[in-house]
């Protein structure tokens, strides 16, 4: 990867395509955050009506921060990996009671928060301030293998550090959208079956792709 004009393709094409999302239409923190912990194991047609009533119900820091547990485990029913909303409760109240209800803008404070791991850490942190680090979930893991021809088994947790340093080395400052345009690159153009190497903006800066190997990509061993 060549670093400025693969980054402004893929930010063009975001801009130009990319999805109206409810998280999208805010810049509140701890809405993106909300949302990042909702889409980390859970798809995105499924997850909007849940995100809409946690916004309803609970539109902010402290209105979390107070609910009852009982009461949260019951709205997230249906959405399955319950310490998800658990850790969340957890951290968004250390939040109310350590940081005056304000979502720490300095990445080292926010991972110290429960639950905060390098995907929620990255995509909050690079959505919300514009911090220049990854988010890199499963479909950020393919598009990047694909790109690169990187034909490391992307199940392997040192494969997905590189990685993440890897997007670091060329993030620009639109930290955020970068991001959010892998990931509907992934989600959209660079599918796991059936990828539309017709319709990508970023086809002349991927190597699987010349060499004729896009289907042979990502390679997935460890169980
Ligand atoms: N998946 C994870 N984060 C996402 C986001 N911000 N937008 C769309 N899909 C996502
Ligand atoms: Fe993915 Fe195909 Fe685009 Fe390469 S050219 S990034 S394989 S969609």
């Amino acid at each position: 990867l060549e670093s400025s004009e693969f980054n402004h393709n893929l930010l063009d094409w975001y801009q130009s395509n990319k999805r109206t999302l409810p998280w999208r239409q805010t810049r509140d923190p701890y809405r993106i955050w909300l949302s990042e912990v909702m889409l980390q194991q859970t798809q995105v047609t499924t997850v909007i009506p849940y995100y809409e009533k946690f916004i309803t119900k609970y539109p902010d820091i402290d209105s979390l921060a107070e609910a009852d547990e009982e009461a949260l485990l019951k709205d997230w029913e249906g959405l399955g990996y319950y310490n998800r909303i658990r850790n969340f409760h957890a951290a968004v109240k250390e939040v109310r009671d350590n940081y005056n209800s304000t979502v720490p803008e300095r990445p080292e404070t926010f991972f110290n928060l429960k639950g905060v791991g390098p995907y929620i850490g990255g995509a909050v942190q690079s959505i919300a301030f514009n911090h220049l680090l990854a988010a890199v979930d499963g479909n950020v893991l393919r598009v990047i293998s694909r790109l690169d021809a990187d034909g490391r088994d992307v199940a392997r947790a040192s494969v997905q550090k590189d990685i993440k340093k890897r997007i670091e080395e060329i993030i620009p400052l639109e930290a955020g959208d970068f991001n959010q345009a892998l990931m509907e690159l992934g989600a959209t153009i660079c599918t796991p079956r059936a990828p539309k190497c017709i319709m990508c903006p970023v086809q002349e800066h991927c190597e699987a792709y010349s060499r004729n190997i896009v289907s042979e990509l990502p390679v997935k061993k460890k169980a």
